[in-house]
């Protein structure tokens, strides 16, 4: 199958087709991804909190993300993939978000690149749009800014934060971004902002009328036991692999394992 671009991504809209989006960290579940039909991979800084053992994202380094991104492209023939540039490696100016971003293609091998926030940000999208990068938004709760926003809590309640989300948004079309997350976003916003865009909106806690949706697998597949209230569990995977492991381990206790099968004679 051939490689999502972001003229998919406008045309699904169009067709009113639901665009789907998961995490992935690494090539192993990249290529379940992938073959699963799965339409963009997001190296998400969330890897900082789901795999490297990082209290929040904004701990991540580029450095963390470029081995992360390399092995989640190399994994897929289909998925685009969308590489998040993480707190600190962008912000300060239009060039430096290039030079992020380039180095998440040139060495990470990404497809398209994902900042957090809004019209400040436009002239960042303006830049690398016309440097050939895609770039995907995210507005609504943005993790990055925790501190500055009071934790996690949903974003855009109320006419006035509304408005701010609509004006974000339409500056980052503007600016050339080819699609924008939402999080934690009340329904009604989410769904005003997906019918005045031009471009996808990619919603997580963000209700059913975005025109797609984007979890992180670790919720997603149930590898823990607390996720969100919008990310409900598709599978119990973590709970697999505990069996699996107990197991495996009962079996070498009991020496089980391995059988003559699994060994060599010569
Ligand atoms: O890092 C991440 O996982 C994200 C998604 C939640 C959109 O930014
Ligand atoms: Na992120």
């Amino acid at each position: 199958p051939s490689r999502v671009r972001v003229h998919h991504l406008r045309a699904m809209k169009e067709r009113g087709e639901p665009l789907t989006m998961l995490t992935a960290y690494d090539t192993v579940t990249a290529r379940i991804f992938d073959e699963a039909g799965i339409d963009l991979l997001l190296v998400g800084d969330s890897i900082g909190d789901n795999m490297l053992g990082h209290p929040s994202t904004i701990p991540v380094t580029v450095d963390e993300m470029i081995p992360a991104v390399r092995a989640v492209s190399r994994g897929t023939t289909r998925a685009m993939v969308v590489a998040d540039l993480p707190f600190g490696s962008y912000e300060a100016s239009p060039a430096q978000a290039h030079a992020t971003a380039v180095r998440m293609m040139k060495e990470g091998g990404a497809h398209a690149v994902k900042f957090e926030g809004g019209a400040h940000l436009a002239e960042h999208v303006r830049l690398l749009a016309r440097s050939g990068i895609p770039v995907v938004g995210h507005l609504g709760f943005t993790p990055q800014a925790e501190n500055m926003l009071g934790g996690k809590r949903v974003q855009g309640r109320g006419n006035e934060a509304a408005e701010t989300l609509m004006s974000d948004a339409m500056a980052l079309q503007d600016a050339g971004a080819v699609a924008v997350v939402l999080e934690m976003v009340p329904r009604p916003v989410a769904a005003r902002a997906t019918e005045i865009l031009a471009i996808p909106t990619i919603g997580i806690g963000a209700g059913a009328e975005c025109d797609g949706q984007v979890l992180v697998w670790t919720d997603m597949a149930g590898m823990t036991s607390w996720s969100p209230r919008f990310a409900p569990h598709f599978g119990e995977v973590g709970a697999a692999l505990y069996a699996a492991t107990r197991e495996y381990a009962a079996a070498v206790r009991e020496r089980t394992f391995p059988r003559p099968e699994h060994s060599y004679e010569e």
